[in-house]
């Protein structure tokens, strides 16, 4: 018998009328009519230069062979030129979340403890638990710290067996993101004690203004980069891990991908970057519409309210305590009109009861037909 290990997560529980959380996907992944608001997923890109080169990639055959482990230099090359950290190491991943593990794995021991946030990404806490004694989740979800983690927060958090603080920005679920000040706050306090800032900037370029804790600390950073939102390449299961050359030379010791990253998502990673100014603010401007236009909607309805707004990634927090309405409630309810979002749950352990979860990197037509449900599934649901 398999001994179950101590960090292994909870089964997910499934949703009402579905057998398990992978019945679920199945349904509203098969479902064409679907409006994807339930994951922080981008579908604003048109047919452009990523699908081309994926193409041309296939035509070519190139996948029949195994690519270089690391990554394609160009890739690796292009992304430090992105992020204008051309002095740091790179490798290429099958996308944050195997770079989340990868940090974890890589600088964790038996008695360190990490800092997070909750709500927050609930899968580094699991990685976290993973590789050390204690996961230190704070309580964030407040407007005394702007639903951010503080210095002050984490200094009241830390001890002396603290490693890692973990730096969502900007945040999902809230789209809360770090001034340069305070990225420079929390960069010192890695440096005086010696210790690791984990920066996951999955959400990064939805931002108005956003800045690395890499040019601050780049001994102490492991930056996490996604090709999965602003590029919409999700399902492509794309993105790297940025660190000093110290610490990348340490993650090259504790690999899972050995024999390399997907080829075509690689092909398609490399033109997306070289497009990126082709595109970028169309995708902007739609996103930043997108949520007024919900903000509206919200403004519009008694006793709701968004926590964070505007939001600096592509999701926004729809707080619906003083209804009475169950998050999960009025999840299944736009679920049953073809709309899929996320209960709070999803995102917070200490929280989920108090809000829903809505992207909106979508066409616009689809966030007017969100709008239209979600005021009447308020109007049904309010208790
Ligand atoms: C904060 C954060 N990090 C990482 C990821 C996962 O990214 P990827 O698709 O590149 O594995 C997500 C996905 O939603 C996320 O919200």
């Amino acid at each position: 018998m398999i001994q179950p290990k101590k960090y292994a997560k909870a089964t997910k529980t499934a949703p009402k009328g579905f057998k398990s959380a992978n019945e679920f996907f199945k349904h509203v992944f098969n479902n064409k009519e679907m409006i994807w608001m339930g994951q922080n997923t981008n579908h604003l890109h048109k047919e452009n230069e990523i699908m081309d080169a994926m193409i041309n990639c296939v035509e070519s055959k190139e996948y029949y062979k195994y690519p270089p482990p690391e990554g394609l230099s160009e890739l690796k090359k292009l992304i430090l030129e992105d992020l204008k950290l051309e002095d740091m190491d790179i490798l290429i991943t099958a996308g944050g979340t195997e770079s989340l593990y990868l940090t974890m794995n890589d600088i964790l021991e038996p008695n360190d403890n990490v800092i997070t946030c909750d709500p927050g990404y609930l899968i580094i806490d699991n990685f976290a638990s993973r590789f050390s004694n204690q996961v230190i989740s704070v309580p964030i979800y407040s407007s005394e710290n702007d639903y951010k983690l503080t210095l002050d927060l984490v200094k009241e958090n830390m001890n002396e067996n603290t490693k890692i603080i973990v730096l969502i920005d900007p945040l999902n679920p809230l789209g809360s993101c770090y001034t340069e000040e305070e990225i420079k706050e929390f960069a010192k306090i890695a440096i005086e004690n010696d210790i690791f800032l984990l920066h996951d900037i999955t959400y990064r370029d939805f931002a108005r203004e956003h800045f690395l804790a890499a040019n601050h600390a780049p001994n102490n950073t492991i930056t996490i980069y996604s090709f999965s939102k602003i590029f919409g390449m999700a399902g492509l299961r794309i993105g790297s891990i940025i660190g000093s050359n110290e610490i990348i030379n340490s993650v090259r010791t504790i690999l899972i991908n050995d024999l390399g990253t997907n080829v075509i998502a690689q092909r398609g990673a490399i033109a997306a970057i070289k497009s990126k100014h082709n595109w970028l603010n169309e995708i902007t401007n739609t996103t930043r519409n997108n949520q007024k236009l919900i903000k509206d909607c919200v403004d519009g309805i008694n006793g709701i309210f968004i926590p964070v707004y505007p939001s600096d990634g592509n999701m926004l927090a729809i707080d619906l305590k003083a209804t009475g309405i169950d998050p999960e409630d009025i999840a299944n309810y736009l679920l049953k009109k073809k709309i899929f979002t996320r209960q709070g749950t999803y995102t917070s352990k200490l929280f989920g009861d108090n809000y829903l979860r809505v992207s909106f990197s979508v066409p616009e037509k689809q966030v007017k037909i969100f709008v239209k449900e979600f005021k009447k599934a308020v109007e049904v649901l309010r208790k």
